[in-house]
């Protein structure tokens, strides 16, 4: 799960996919595009909704995506297009260009829609958030 700072999109993206799928058989992982925030809890934002709905985040630090992430990972969800297209321009082949999806093609098909970031928003945006994710990751889980 991927997003710019690795604070407040993908950490719930993280959370939420895991409490949906088997922990010995499935191992999420989130980063961001950017250092920024690097070593830094979640946003309290995020903290906070993923709380009311029974998930914890505070065991996750934020990280940068790096090249290996390739091959560490069978799929690489991007929040949004700049995401996207930053992922891709790590790739080298296309078994790792094949790995990065848009994740709310999960819920709308090819539409390439942007989990909007709600960085400098409020609450809302977050409760907003979290319920686009809980969708998406919802179907991922089925499909695992
Ligand atoms: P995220 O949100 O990409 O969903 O973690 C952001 C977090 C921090 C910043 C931007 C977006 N920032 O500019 O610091």
């Amino acid at each position: 799960m991927v997003c710019l700072g690795n604070i407040c999109r993908s950490p719930l993206a993280e959370g939420i996919l895991q409490s949906k799928v088997n922990d010995d058989k499935v191992f999420v992982d989130s980063a961001g595009t950017a250092a920024y925030h690097v070593g830094e809890l979640p946003d309290k934002r995020s903290i906070e909704v993923a709380r009311k709905y029974g998930i914890d985040l505070t065991n996750q630090r934020a990280r940068k995506f790096t090249s290996k992430d390739f091959t560490e990972f069978d799929s690489i969800y991007a929040m949004d297009k700049e995401n996207y297209h930053n992922i891709l321009s790590l790739a080298t082949d296309t078994s790792q260009t094949e790995k990065v999806k848009m994740i709310l093609n999960e819920t709308n098909p090819k539409q390439n829609l942007s989990v909007p970031d709600p960085y400098y928003g409020g609450d809302e945006g977050f409760e907003n958030v979290y319920q686009m994710l809980d969708e998406a990751c919802e179907i991922i889980a089925k499909k695992l």
